[in-house]
């Protein structure tokens, strides 16, 4: 497969054209960015192993039934995946209370709760990634109400294999976000990545932050956390 011209550069990743139209190459970076782009770094080694732990996360997804993007890891940084039109929506999901859930209704972090929740931003840098629900997303024409319901079932079903996946590597799976596109024929798969700048992970004994939350918050031992999921996760 030839990589051919830059289609598009996002914060973390940069997506390449190649000689297949209905395969794009994808290649992740060390750039961190955080508050919309407003805090701006570099996390050294992230872009490999956000790369090796999405690839990693997606194949397993995909033998719990789950369709994704994903083709194939060409390096460490790159990879091939399905060309999809993304669904502007992100996807979170949260187990456990923490991050801008904690801070919206003024709760501590770290409230387990009886079920997952469910939530969606609107995709857009401009507007700051607003939360919306799904009606204002069908009023928009972001997605259609079979799409809502596809992406709702299969956050839920990535959550219940995640979180158990997580606990035997002693680690609590707190929140993560994920995104969904649509291929060519309309197919739904889960898309970009699953990785520590996408979730967030808490140590099950020590409740240690093992996520992108280190940067956010100036925490320190930031590169130190990347490794230890990427240990846990692969063995290296
Ligand atoms: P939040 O608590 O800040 O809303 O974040 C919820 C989860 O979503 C957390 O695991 C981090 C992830 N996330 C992203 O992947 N990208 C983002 O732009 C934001 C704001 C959160």
């Amino acid at each position: 497969m030839e990589k051919k011209e830059l289609l598009y550069e996002g914060k973390a990743k940069r997506v390449f054209a190649t000689d297949k139209p209905d395969v794009l190459l994808v290649s992740y970076k060390d750039d961190a960015t955080a508050f919309n782009g407003l805090k701006k770094g570099t996390i050294s080694g992230k872009g490999a192993i956000n790369n090796r732990v999405t690839n990693f996360m997606m194949s397993l997804l995909e033998k719990e039934g789950v369709p994704t993007h994903f083709i194939e890891e060409l390096s460490d940084r790159e990879t091939l995946v399905k060309k999809v039109s993304i669904v502007p929506l992100e996807v979170i999901i949260r187990n456990i209370s923490a991050g801008s859930f904690a801070k919206r209704y003024g709760v501590e972090e770290g409230i387990v709760f009886a079920q997952p929740t469910i939530e969606f931003s609107y995709k857009n840098d401009d507007l700051g990634d607003p939360l919306i629900n799904s009606y204002h997303a069908l009023a928009l024409g972001l997605a259609t109400a079979e799409e809502i319901e596809t992406i709702k079932s299969l956050a839920f079903k990535v959550n219940t294999f995640l979180k158990g996946f997580f606990k035997k590597l002693n680690i609590d799976l707190v929140d993560f976000k994920l995104e969904f596109g649509r291929l060519s024929d309309g197919t739904i798969v889960l898309a970009d990545e699953i990785s520590p700048d996408t979730c967030r992970f808490w140590d099950c004994d020590t409740h240690e932050k093992l996520d992108k939350d280190r940067f956010r918050r100036d925490l320190g031992g930031v590169e130190d956390a990347y490794q230890e999921i990427m240990k846990r996760i692969l063995g290296e």
